[in-house]
This record gives structure tokens, sequence and C-alpha cells, in this order.
């Protein structure tokens, strides 16, 4: 049988395969459906910074100074007031599936910008988490903020949780920096023992017959994948962290490449969202089939096999695959011709 345990944040886990933050966590029967279907740990769905500020009478204040620096309960809450939680309620649900499961419950806390707020990563703690993940998510769209200025405040938010908790601190970032590997290692400095790559932003859509914006979150599909494949493998032996590879994730080789090109850990979201809980067992057979055609039989063996440093044509992941796949692309014929342009 092969092994397929992996150590991420410090702990064992008797799999990659982990379920990333979704609203399947707010129910306690389907972190127990989680663990029956050998998931490795789970990652409850996200307590956001403005719902620990509504909690003070802060929050409209507060949405609407961050309605300008796009913090994302303005994209995932449109009638934010309907769907708030509350932080104590996150608190008791954090004791609740400690409760229910044996495997490793990573909460999860989501913020644009550092505050008093980030004392309720030490109450996540007291509540049982055994890791934390912190989801750090801001839209820029005041044109006179320098990208460097959201990069610090994004180290010193992982910095003032870092200070409040012992539990270890997993920090899921976007893409969208200019020197991302840069950005990595600040994190990892300012106290991020893994990094979850990525965190999808939710863009909206147009429509164009009631003439609005909408905001609906839309599951991936496997189009998702490449862009946390390209950056697992570029991290991977670059920063001192464990690396976490989330998006588009469904079918048993998508974890193996993922797993190959770095990951210590798999998540999935969408495909559960999509297929059900039991999604799991189907990725887990078609990672532990791939493994036994191909001669591994530990997850440990395979991690970074295929990263940017390992891999025998490193420079797919750099400026000269772009070159050359923009190159060598053949236009059907049919297009070209049939059309009337
Ligand atoms: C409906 C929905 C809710 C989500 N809620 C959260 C959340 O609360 N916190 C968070 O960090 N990520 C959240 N995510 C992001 C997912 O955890 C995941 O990182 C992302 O969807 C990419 O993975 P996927 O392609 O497997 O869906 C959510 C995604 C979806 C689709």
């Amino acid at each position: 049988m092969a092994d397929l345990s992996t150590t991420y944040l410090g702990l064992r886990l008797s799999s990659p395969l982990v379920p990333s933050a979704s609203p399947l966590a707010r129910e306690v029967d389907n972190l127990k459906r989680m663990e029956d279907n050998r998931a490795g740990a789970v990652v409850l769905h996200s307590l956001f910074e403005e719902e620990i500020l509504a909690d003070r009478d802060e929050l409209e204040s507060t949405v609407e100074a961050r309605a300008e620096s796009g913090a994302e309960a303005v994209s995932y809450f449109p009638a934010l007031a309907g769907l708030r939680q509350g932080p104590e309620l996150y608190l008791e649900h954090v004791a609740r599936a400690k409760k229910a499961v044996k495997i490793p419950v990573i909460a999860s806390l989501n913020a644009a910008e550092g505050g008093a707020w980030t004392e309720y990563a030490a109450k996540i703690q007291e509540a049982g988490a055994d890791a934390l993940e912190l989801n750090l998510y801001r839209v820029v769209t005041d044109p006179e903020l320098p990208g460097q200025r959201v990069e610090e405040a994004a180290l010193e938010v992982v910095r003032s949780v870092k200070a409040r908790v012992r539990i270890p601190l997993a920090v899921k970032i976007t893409p969208y920096y200019a020197s991302l590997p840069n950005m990595a290692r600040g994190l990892v400095r300012s106290g991020a023992q893994a990094l979850v790559l990525f965190n999808r932003f939710m863009q909206p859509d147009l429509d164009v017959e009631e003439m609005d914006a909408r905001g609906e979150s839309v599951l991936s599909g496997p189009e998702a994948q490449r862009l946390p494949l390209r950056w697992t493998a570029l991290l991977y032996g670059r920063v001192d962290a464990g690396l976490a590879a989330s998006g588009g994730v469904s079918e048993g080789v998508d974890a193996v490449k993922m797993i190959l090109a770095g990951a210590d850990v798999v998540m999935l979201c969408s495909a559960l969202l999509r297929h059900g809980v039991a999604q799991l067992k189907v990725v887990e057979k078609g990672l532990v089939d791939w493994m036994a055609g191909h001669g591994y039989d530990s997850v440990e063996s395979m991690k970074g096999v295929l990263s940017h440093k390992k891999v025998p044509d490193p420079q797919v992941f750099e400026r000269a695959q772009y070159m050359k796949g923009l190159m060598k692309f053949q236009p059907a014929r049919a297009v070209v011709s049939d059309r009337d342009f």
C-alpha cells in the first residue's frame, strides 16, 4: 500500500488531500464526511476580519472605507448583514469541529489589513484549532497606493497574527505580486510556515440586461490548475515553507501533478462542491493508481520531482516558453479561411 502521509505545518497528515476553505465546512457533518473519505486535514471556512469588526458595530464604516481598498468581504458578501455568522459562533464551530474529527482542523482568518481584530487568532487557538490559515485578500483600487506599501501592509498582518499564536500559521495568497518569490520569502520571514497557492479572486461579471455588476462565486474547472502548478514548481526549494496547492484539482492526476511540482498538500474546493465530498476518494484512488504504475511508494518521494529545479526543461516555467508557445501556435485552417472578417 502506498504511503500517502505528508508533513504540513509541522503536522503529520495521513494524506496530502485536504478540503480547502469552503461553505461545506460550516456543517460539522460535512467535516466528518471529509474524515470518512480520508482527508488528511480540514480547513474551515473563513472568519472575515469584517465580521469581527461588525461585532463591534464598526461594520458600516469599515466596509465603506474598505470598498476603496477592496477587502474580500465586499465581493464575498454583497448582502453582508444576512450572511454574518459572528466571531463567537465561529469560535464555537472550531471547538465543535475539533470534537467531531480526529484529523487536524485548520481554522481560517480572512483579512485585508491589520488591526485589533488579530486578537481573534489567539481566540481561535484557544478554541482548539491545530493550525491557522490566514487568507490575505485585497483588491487595491487606489491609484496613489504603491505596491510596496501594499506588500508591507500584508507582511505586517502576518507578523501581528503570528505574534498572537503558537499554533502553526499558513498564509493563503494571491499570485498578483510583482515579484512573487520575493514576497513569498517576506511572508516566511514574517512568520508563515506554509504558503497556500492560491486564493481565488471572485471575478465579477456584468449583467447587460439589469445594467449592473454581479459578483456570485463561480466554481473553478481544470484550467485553474496551471497557475498554482507553475508557482508551486517555481517556489519549491526556494522558500523555507510548506506549500499547499489550491486551484482546479478534481482528479487523481491533478493531485499527482501538484505533488510532483512540489506541493506538500493538495487542496480541493470546487470539485467537492460540484461532485460531493466522496470525490476525495476518487482523487485518492487516481493518486494511488498513478503511484503504483510509476514506481512511487510514498508521497514524500514524489515531492518536487518535476519542480522548476529538477524538471529536465525548466524553461517551460519561464518566459522562454511563453515565446515558444505563442510562436508555435497554429490556428486551425478552417478558422482562418472560412470566416469572413
Ligand atoms: C463558494 C466558495 C467559497 C469559498 N470560501 C472561502 C473561504 O471562506 N475562505 C478561503 O480562504 N477561501 C475560500 N474559497 C476559496 C477556496 O478555498 C479555494 O482556494 C479556491 O476556490 C480554489 O480552489 P478550487 O479550484 O478547488 O475551487 C471559496 C471558494 C468557493 C468557490
